[in-house]
């Protein structure tokens, strides 16, 4: 139940964007992805769920597994795959619909539930997961763009463990967000390890330094330096990590 990556590289038209890249993304714990603008860490994060495909004149090379089973190659089809990866992005975005049929949306599209009681079931409880519940029980029939942009992002969040994810991919999910915003989406991801392995894009030091269990350094499309989070925060080996951790780029 881990995510591992193969010698990945990626081409976009003649631009070699991810270069031989190796990583092994350990179950039920945060690996988080820290390097500067434009070094491939979205790019790493859509190879991983095969959103890439949607980008044109895009190459890939090497080998994903996901439990085991290569998804670059035939691998499994892309709607399971989406299944089992939930992607969170930047910026929340909540399906034109009530906050209620947000949350079903997946499981209607998958044919989940054959009792609607089940659905409803379901949906409460993954309000509840994301600690929307109690915010929101007396209207998920109302339209979930009246939410507070903190709010759409738990929405988001429970609209992807809906259908049973396994993995979660965060694409800096907390940065469109108020600090205490912000700060709840990132407890919700810490007490969401317990049961789901997550891959988190985070844009800030500090965040990575609160919640990872594994940190991953790129740069220019380079994993430079990975592994758990205390030796590479504090005994990193590449000069290039030691350079970035003290802040002398970013
Ligand atoms: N569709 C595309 N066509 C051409 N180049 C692309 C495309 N998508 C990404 N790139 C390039 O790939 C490189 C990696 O981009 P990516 O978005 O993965 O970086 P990032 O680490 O997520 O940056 P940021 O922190 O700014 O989000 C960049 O040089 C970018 O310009
Ligand atoms: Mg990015």
């Amino acid at each position: 139940m881990a995510i591992e990556v193969k010698n990945l590289n990626v081409y976009i038209k003649e631009n070699h964007i991810l270069k031989d890249v190796n990583i092994l993304f350990p179950e039920k714990q945060i690996t988080c992805i820290i390097g500067p603008s434009g070094c491939g860490k979205s790019t790493l994060l859509r190879t991983l769920n095969r959103l890439i495909d949607s980008t044109e004149h895009v190459r890939l090379e090497g080998q994903v597994l996901v439990d085991g089973v290569d998804v670059i190659g035939s691998g499994p089809e892309i709607t399971e795959l989406r299944r089992k990866i939930g992607l969170v992005s930047q910026r929340p975005c909540p399906l034109p619909m009530s906050i209620f049929d947000n949350v079903a949306y997946g499981c209607r599209i998958n044919r989940m539930y054959r009792k609607h009681r089940q659905l409803i079931w379901n949906v409460q409880k993954q309000l509840q997961a994301v600690g929307l519940w109690e915010e929101v029980r007396g209207r998920v029939r109302t339209p979930a763009s009246r939410l507070s942009i903190g709010q759409q992002q738990r929405l988001c969040l429970a609209r992807s463990l809906a259908v049973e994810p396994e993995y979660i991919l965060a694409d800096e999910a907390t940065s469109a967000l108020d600090p205490i915003s912000s700060k709840t989406v990132e407890d919700l991801f810490v007490s969401l390890k317990n049961d789901y392995t997550i891959l988190m894009v985070t844009h800030t030091l500090r965040q990575a330094l609160r919640i990872a269990d594994n940190v991953v350094f790129m740069y220019m499309g380079e994993v430079v330096e990975s592994g758990p989070a205390d030796s590479v925060f504090h005994h990193p080996q590449a000069e290039l990590t030691q350079k970035y951790l003290s802040g002398a780029f970013s």
